[in-house]
């Protein structure tokens, strides 16, 4: 990997191609990567801002970084899918450590870099890793970055994630299209103010509160039309995608036989530690959302082994090259419907 380093600035950007395409890049992005550094060293320290205001550094710092490139959906790679990052061509990369305010991953299997360029010859933002409430973070900084991309005008993201299968018949390996959720995690990442900052939001009018309404709408968390792209795209690459309901948990210790037979009473075909409070604040500002579990083990009391993080990563690995192939298939099918407003998701 080729990495450019701008003088007087801790910034990097890294560049997977040859040396003709990383010129065009540099000097492209050089002006903005500057500013951005200067916005950057210039940035007041976490305490002293508003949570709107850190989402605002974050921002334009992106924003700098990234224009003129202008994605409009964004990938998060859960635990041991981060190398579906690897496939994306003309990359632009930035660790999380380098982005105003963004927390970082703690946990092993999560790079903690964002990665922009194309997939599937469309532009997007991967998130090659995410941070988790158990992990120590509050609510709003596990949403952070999703607050971000939303800010940055994304219409529609991919969660992915690592899950234990619940439902009978579920295999180790097999991907699951997200129909719908259960959050069991005790908390829920809007409690608090709603900000009352009022932003223009595509489609929605001029005077749309900057993060959502107050009670939004979650009839539909997961999106019944990319749900239906995931499954056109799965058929062409010869495969069953499965859908079922996520259960989402707090962690980080693994659920007893009991609490699963009591999930899968409930109605709970996976179990998981993520994505649930991104799928909230997703909805909360108005983007559409794909989920896309990955089960790596069988929830406990279903499997013949005990389950162990390092089984959870192998099996993401073994899987990461299907949801490589399933998501460049999907990213130009997307990016032609997003252009089509959502119907039958209503913000009052
Ligand atoms: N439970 C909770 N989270 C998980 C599991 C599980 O069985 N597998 C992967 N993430």
């Amino acid at each position: 990997m080729r990495m450019v380093f701008i003088p007087n600035c801790t910034k990097m950007c890294a560049k997977r191609s040859g040396a003709a395409s990383l010129t065009i890049l540099s000097s492209k992005i050089k002006p903005a990567l500057l500013r951005a550094c200067r916005m950057n060293k210039a940035h007041r320290s976490t305490q002293q801002m508003t949570y709107f205001d850190q989402v605002s550094e974050a921002t334009a710092f992106l924003r700098a970084i990234l224009s003129p490139f202008t994605p409009r959906i964004g990938i998060v790679l859960g635990s041991g899918l981060g190398a579906v990052a690897d496939a994306v061509t003309e990359p632009v990369v930035m660790p999380y450590s380098q982005i105003p305010h963004f927390p970082q991953s703690t946990v092993v299997g999560h790079s903690g870099r964002i990665v922009a360029g194309l997939l599937g010859g469309v532009p997007v933002v991967v998130m090659q890793g995410r941070v988790h409430f158990y992990e120590g973070y509050l609510p709003q900084q596990v949403t952070f970055p999703m607050r971000v991309l939303g800010a940055l005008g994304l219409q529609a993201v991919i969660l992915t994630n690592a899950a234990g299968g619940i439902q009978e018949g579920y295999r180790v390996g097999q991907l699951v299209a997200l129909s719908d959720h259960i959050n069991f995690m005790g908390w829920n990442p809007l409690i608090g103010p709603n900000e009352p900052r009022f932003a223009v939001r595509p489609g929605a009018g001029l005077r749309f509160p900057a993060f959502g309404l107050r009670f939004p709408e979650m009839t539909e968390a997961y999106s019944k039309r990319l749900r239906a792209l995931a499954q056109e795209a799965a058929k062409e690459e010869d495969f069953a995608l499965a859908e079922g309901v996520y259960l989402a948990v707090s962690g980080p210790s693994y659920e007893t036989p009991a609490e699963i037979r009591a999930f899968r009473a409930l109605g709970a075909s996976l179990v998981g530690m993520s994505t649930v409070p991104e799928t909230i604040v997703a909805r909360h500002m108005g983007i559409e959302v794909l989920g896309l579990s990955c089960v790596t083990n069988l929830a406990a009391g279903l499997g013949a082994t005990p389950l162990s993080q390092q089984e959870v990563i192998e099996i993401g690995h073994q899987v990461e090259h299907r949801l490589t192939r399933l998501l460049q298939r999907l990213m130009p099918k997307i990016d032609a419907l997003i252009a089509t407003p959502e119907t039958g998701v209503k913000q009052p």
